[in-house]
């Protein structure tokens, strides 16, 4: 059972549905009157990405970019390597990133130096939540769904080597299943 590798519940099905909506509301406040892309980061963030757009009452339209970083650990390799690039032109265009958690600002700084060399009208990024305390590189996060400890998180769209995505709560990974202290 995938439940027995997490060692604590840090955010439930509920305690993330009601700060979705209110990130949408933040977001719907900001955007009134204009169209909104959405750039969801795969694979991490098509849970959040999926329950975000479906709050956020504003003309919307959504796009994937995949990039690696990580491999099969736990922490950034620091080399980033795009995988899979935009379908669509976002010359002005109002961009939000969707990414599921920032960590070491790596991945973020990487991309959102590539998406602003690319004319949109505004780029801005939201992410689930926040590893502060891992930053190695600064990135401005304008919508943030909770600050976290330096722990291992997994669920509702996080991984540990592809696994425990599906789960529906945000949960600290048992340390030995991958082989922390
Ligand atoms: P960064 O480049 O170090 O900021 O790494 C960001 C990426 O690392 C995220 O998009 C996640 O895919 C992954 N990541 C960082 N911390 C965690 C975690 O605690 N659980 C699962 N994935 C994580
Ligand atoms: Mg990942």
């Amino acid at each position: 059972m995938l439940e027995n590798d997490i060692q604590e519940i840090l955010f439930t099905e509920e305690q993330l549905k009601n700060r979705v909506a209110e990130i949408a509301r933040q977001i719907e406040a900001d955007y009134s009157g204009q169209e909104i892309m959405f750039v969801g980061i795969l694979r991490g963030s098509f849970v959040f990405l999926a329950d975000l757009c479906r709050e956020v009452k504003l003309p919307c339209t959504l796009d994937f970019m995949s990039v690696s970083s990580y491999g099969g650990g736990t922490t950034s390799s620091g080399q980033i390597q795009i995988i899979k690039d935009l379908s669509e032109d976002i010359t002005g265009r109002n961009v939000i990133v969707v990414e599921d958690i920032l960590d070491s600002g790596n991945t973020l700084s990487y991309l959102l130096n590539i998406l602003e060399h690319r004319h949109p009208a505004s780029v801005r990024l939201c992410a689930l939540l926040d590893k502060p305390d891992r930053r190695t590189k600064p990135v401005e996060l304008h919508y943030c769904g909770f600050s976290i400890p330096d722990a291992f998180v997994v669920g509702y769209g996080l991984d540990y080597a592809e696994k425990y995505r599906s789960l529906p709560y945000i949960g600290i990974l048992k340390p030995e299943i991958y082989g922390g202290e």
